[in-house]
């Protein structure tokens, strides 16, 4: 049986935060962010809204795109978030309530790989006949999080959430491969607080993120191209092959290495880190939903999907885009 996504939703919150906007709070410049990372805006939760509440969003939107009928037997709600409402319960089971679903629920932490590795979770899951379809979320509210005395990381990031249903789908279509990759030697480059101190190499803990972002640059430069390749190979596939890139946006320059070492033609790169900044787990299926959305995605179509984050952990994966049943 093969698996793939048959549906996507997402959300943004409505509140944009411009680098002008971090020049009144910030020793920064538009020049400097735009040059060194390709953003140019970022969207931020409001007072009062959560990781659920943007989960939920996004499954309303899925709801809007494709009638409320795309929830019907939905088994198993997965949340990939590192900035949950609570540590539990899970901010699954606040959505699974939310919809009334007769479905098991559960978060799943792999900072910014982690939409893909609920995906892959969840299409495994379907595969085993585990579960019949499985509603796969992204969602993360990464401004509580930012350490405004840190100018390198506070300009990085966003909210927001994506919301994909993953089900059988036709023979020759669906989820082709997996790469999924950690490195936990570089713990101490991308960490934040929960109930330890300190991380066991002594690196102390903050409950604001920390990250050394010129480690975490090269590794992602490095683990960007030779997951692709791995996924690519895996799924038996030249590079060619592969219609849309659709990369985790953390910074347009590690994106554009990507390219450069795969060796794809601009129009097969979806790249939204302009608009909304770093959105972690959220950020694969936001631009995957661009790219939706500007018709850049036929039935058939292989695209390839890698991220990298904090662990440090990665995810890569080959989709063939439809066949739904
Ligand atoms: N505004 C102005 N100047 C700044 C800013 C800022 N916001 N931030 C840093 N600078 C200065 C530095 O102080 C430094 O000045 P100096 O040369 O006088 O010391 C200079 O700019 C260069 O700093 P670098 O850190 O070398 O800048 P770099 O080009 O490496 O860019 C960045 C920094 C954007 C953080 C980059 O390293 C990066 O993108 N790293 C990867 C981040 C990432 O992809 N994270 C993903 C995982 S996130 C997760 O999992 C939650």
């Amino acid at each position: 049986m093969n698996a793939g996504i048959t549906a996507l939703g997402t959300y943004v919150p409505e509140q944009v935060v411009t680098n002008f906007d971090l020049e009144q709070r910030l020793d920064t410049t538009d020049e400097w962010v735009q040059t060194r990372t390709g953003i140019k805006q970022r969207h931020f939760a409001a007072e009062g809204e959560f990781c659920s509440t943007l989960a939920i969003r996004a499954v309303e939107n899925l709801q809007a795109r494709y009638g409320e009928n795309v929830l019907n037997g939905v088994d198993m709600v997965i949340v990939a978030t590192a900035t949950p409402d609570a540590m539990f319960p899970a901010t699954a089971s606040l959505v699974q309530a939310h919809f009334g679903l007769k479905a098991g629920a559960f978060d799943l932490l792999a900072a910014c790989p982690g939409w893909l590795y609920a995906v892959s979770v969840a299409q495994a899951y379907v595969k085993s006949g585990t579960c019949k379809k499985v509603l796969a979320i992204g969602a993360e509210t990464l401004s509580r999080v930012i350490n405004w005395e840190d100018r390198s990381t506070a300009v990085l990031f966003g909210d927001g959430a994506g919301a994909a249903i993953i089900e059988p789908v036709q023979e020759g279509y669906g989820f082709k491969s997996f790469v999924l990759g950690s490195d936990g030697t570089g713990a101490d480059h991308l960490h934040m607080k929960a109930f330890a101190d300190c991380l066991p190499s002594g690196a102390k803990l903050s409950n604001k993120l920390y990250m050394n972002g010129r480690e975490v640059f090269k590794f992602a430069v490095r683990v960007m191209d030779t997951a692709s390749l791995e996924a690519i190979e895996k799924a038996g596939l030249q590079t060619e092959d592969i219609s849309l890139f659709v990369p985790h946006q953390a910074n347009a320059r590690i994106i554009e290495s990507a390219r450069e070492r795969l060796k794809l033609p601009l129009e097969r790169v979806v790249l939204t880190v302009q608009d909304y900044g770093n959105n972690s787990a959220a950020s694969v299926p936001l631009a995957l939903q661009r790219a939706l959305d500007e018709g850049r995605v036929q039935d058939g179509d292989n695209l390839l999907f890698v991220a990298f984050g904090a662990g440090l952990a990665w995810a890569a994966c080959v989709l063939t885009w439809g066949g739904k049943q």
